[in-house]
C-alpha cells in the first residue's frame, strides 16, 4: 500500500494509471475505520483494478462547537486494518493544502442540504460536497463508494455528481450494524457502556416504524408518536429529528407511500448519532 499526501502526486498517479487502462475505485473516509468503512473497501476491491482509500478529517464539514478537534484519529490502527485488504493507495491529503486560510470556493446542493441534518448543521453538507468534489477531481475515480448509513449524504453526492457531470459512478452499500442493531460509526467511540447500551434504541425505533408500515399503518404521525415514546424512555437519548420522508426529495410524508425513508438523529451523551431504514410499504 503506497501512501500519498501530496495533492499533485495523487493526481499524477491517477492520470498515469488511467493511461495504462486501469480503473480506479475511491473510498472517501474520515478514518478511525470500522467494518462499515471496510465493507466499502471490499466492494471497491471487487469492482476496480486499483483501490484508493482517502482519510481526511474534513474541517469544512464541522460547525463551530462541533467535534472536529476531538474526532477520533488513529492512523496506525487504520493502516493495520487496511493492510488486510489489497488497497493500492492510502491518500492522506495535506490539510493546509486542501483548505488554505484563503479558501473561498464551495460546492453546494441547495435544497437537499437544508433538510434533516441540515437543519441543525446548516453548513455541514456544503463542507461534505466541497471536499468530495475536490477528492473526485484529485483522484478521478471511475467508481466512488458510499454507505447508506449516511443516506442524506449519499443522496446529496449523487445529485451533485449528476448535476455537475462528474464522470464517476456512485456505488452505495448497506449499513453495517453491531449485534444489537446499532449502526457502526466512528462516533460510537464517545459512548460509555451505559450510553452504548441505550443507543440501541435508535435502531429499535426504526424497526418499530418498519413493522407498523408493513402491518398497514399509513399515518406517519401515529408512527412518529410511537417511535418518540420508545425513544423518550431510553436514558440519556435526546432526539434531534425524526422523519418519515420521500427517499428522493426528503420531503416529509403526509401519508405513507410505497417507499419511505425513516430517518433520525439523536444525541446520546456526547455523541450525535444518525440512522435510517428504507421501508417498502407492501
Ligand atoms: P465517514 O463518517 O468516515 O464515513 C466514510 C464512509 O463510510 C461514508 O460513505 C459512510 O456512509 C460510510 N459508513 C460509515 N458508517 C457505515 C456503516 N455503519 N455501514 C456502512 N457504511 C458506513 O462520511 C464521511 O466520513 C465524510 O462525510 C466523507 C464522505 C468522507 C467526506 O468527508
Amino acid at each position: 500500500m503506497r501512501t500519498i499526501k501530496d495533492l499533485q502526486e495523487m493526481h499524477s498517479y491517477s492520470m498515469k494509471m488511467k493511461r495504462r487502462g486501469k480503473s480506479i475505485g475511491l473510498v472517501p473516509t474520515m478514518g478511525y475505520l470500522h467494518e462499515g468503512h471496510l465493507s466499502l473497501v471490499e466492494a471497491a476491491r471487487k469492482k476496480a483494478d486499483l483501490v484508493v482509500v482517502s482519510i481526511f478529517v474534513n474541517p469544512a464539514q464541522f460547525g463551530p462547537g462541533e467535534d472536529f478537534s476531538r474526532y477520533p484519529r488513529d492512523l496506525k490502527r487504520d493502516r493495520k486494518l487496511l493492510n488486510n485488504f489489497e488497497v493500492d493507495v492510502l491518500f492522506l491529503p495535506d490539510a493546509p493544502k486542501m483548505f488554505s486560510g484563503e479558501h473561498q470556493s464551495y460546492v453546494e446542493v441547495e435544497g437537499l442540504s437544508q433538510k434533516m441534518c441540515g437543519r441543525s448543521r446548516p453548513t455541514h453538507f456544503r463542507g461534505v460536497t466541497t471536499v468530495v468534489a475536490k477528492l473526485l477531481n484529485l483522484v478521478s475515480p471511475d467508481y466512488a463508494f458510499f454507505g447508506e448509513k449516511d443516506f442524506q449524504q449519499l443522496l446529496i453526492i449523487k445529485k451533485m455528481v449528476k448535476e455537475l457531470n462528474f464522470p464517476v459512478e456512485i456505488i452505495a452499500l448497506p449499513t453495517v450494524r453491531e449485534f444489537d442493531g446499532l449502526a457502526l460509526s466512528s462516533r460510537n467511540q464517545y459512548l460509555n457502556p451505559k450510553q452504548r447500551k441505550a443507543a440501541a434504541v435508535l435502531y429499535q425505533a426504526l424497526c418499530l416504524a418498519k413493522k407498523e408500515i408493513e402491518n398497514g399503518e399509513r399515518n406517519p404521525h401515529k408512527i412518529i408518536a410511537q417511535m418518540r415514546s420508545l425513544l423518550s424512555a431510553a436514558p440519556g437519548v435526546r432526539l434531534d429529528y425524526l422523519v418519515l420522508a420521500d427517499p428522493e426529495t426528503l420531503i416529509e410524508l403526509k401519508k405513507i407511500k410505497r417507499k419511505v425513508l425513516v430517518a433520525l438523529a439523536a444525541d446520546v451523551g456526547p455523541a450525535r448519532l444518525i440512522d435510517n431504514l428504507l421501508v417498502e410499504a407492501k
